[in-house]
């Protein structure tokens, strides 16, 4: 993948492949990758029939980050989906390019997942948002200045976060809120004056992750849904600075209720 002459597509069909193999499922329905405090929320979701650790699989690496399991595990739903979790999320902000980044929508794509359910744990921007709730990504704005894509390809991306997915998230839970999700590169957090601005540019949560992934899921032919798990207020809107652990912390709390949102939105999928 860091090879520029490469086919990080043909990447991925390897990777797919060594999933297949090392699991024993031929193909995937839907891929689901956990981030900052979602790492149990897949418990819910089905049995697991195999855990592989990350760097098992052709182009993944060792997750950089507390929080991150470093693992991809196939799952079996109880109406018998197929779910590949993806608990090694590699961040744009680690530095090794963004192919790196979206190297496992790819290989979900690759291992036959038609839907990617991408999540995480982000900042809000609006007031009126608390600490510990998850709120459905209705649309992002990049900007990290960068873009999975290479060359010509003018991918649309209305509709990218697919309102039939937002309609069957709804009908699991009515109370969820929606909004647009910012992805700045980090590592650091945003200053309050660039809060300011994402709010003022229509943004709701800011975060370092997802909206690479989710271009990325489109190109491939994915239908995405997304859910931010609101960890703490962004710079300025909280009073308080912000921490990593702070973060660790609101993903310990909102467990039980994110993890039943999720399994029962991935078995009304
Ligand atoms: Cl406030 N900003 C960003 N970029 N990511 C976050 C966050 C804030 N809180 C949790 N993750």
């Amino acid at each position: 993948l860091d090879d520029p002459t490469a086919d990080p597509f043909e990447i991925a069909r390897i990777a797919a492949a060594d999933i297949a193999r090392l699991t024993g499922v031929e193909r995937h329905d839907i891929a689901l990758t956990l981030g900052s405090g979602w790492g149990k929320a897949a418990d819910l979701v089905g049995e697991t029939t195999t855990t592989l650790a990350a760097t098992e699989v052709t182009g993944f690496s060792k997750p950089a980050l507390e929080g991150h399991a470093g693992t991809l595990r196939s799952i079996l739903t109880p109406s018998g989906t197929r779910v590949l979790v993806i608990g090694a999320r590699t961040h744009f902000y680690e530095g090794h390019g963004v192919r790196r980044v979206v190297h496992s929508v790819r290989t979900a794509a690759a291992a036959g997942a038609k839907i990617m359910v991408l999540t995480n744990g982000a900042g809000g921007v609006r007031r009126t948002f608390t600490p510990g709730q998850p709120v459905l990504i209705s649309d992002h704005i990049n900007l990290t200045a960068a873009s999975p894509l290479e060359g010509a390809t003018f991918v649309d991306l209305t509709d990218l976060y697919s309102a039939r997915l937002r309609d069957v998230a709804r009908s699991v839970d009515p109370s969820l809120d929606e909004g647009v999700y910012c992805q700045f590169r980090g590592p650091h957090y945003e200053t309050p004056a660039e809060v300011r601005m994402a709010g003022l540019m229509g943004g709701d949560i800011v975060g370092m992750s997802t909206a690479l992934e989710a271009i990325a899921a489109r190109e491939a032919g994915m239908e995405v849904l997304g859910f931010s798990l609101i960890t703490n207020l962004a710079a300025g809107i909280q009073e308080t600075p912000l921490s990593h652990g702070e973060v660790l912390e609101a993903g310990r709390e909102a467990e039980p209720v994110i993890s039943g949102l999720l399994a029962r939105v991935v078995e009304a999928i």
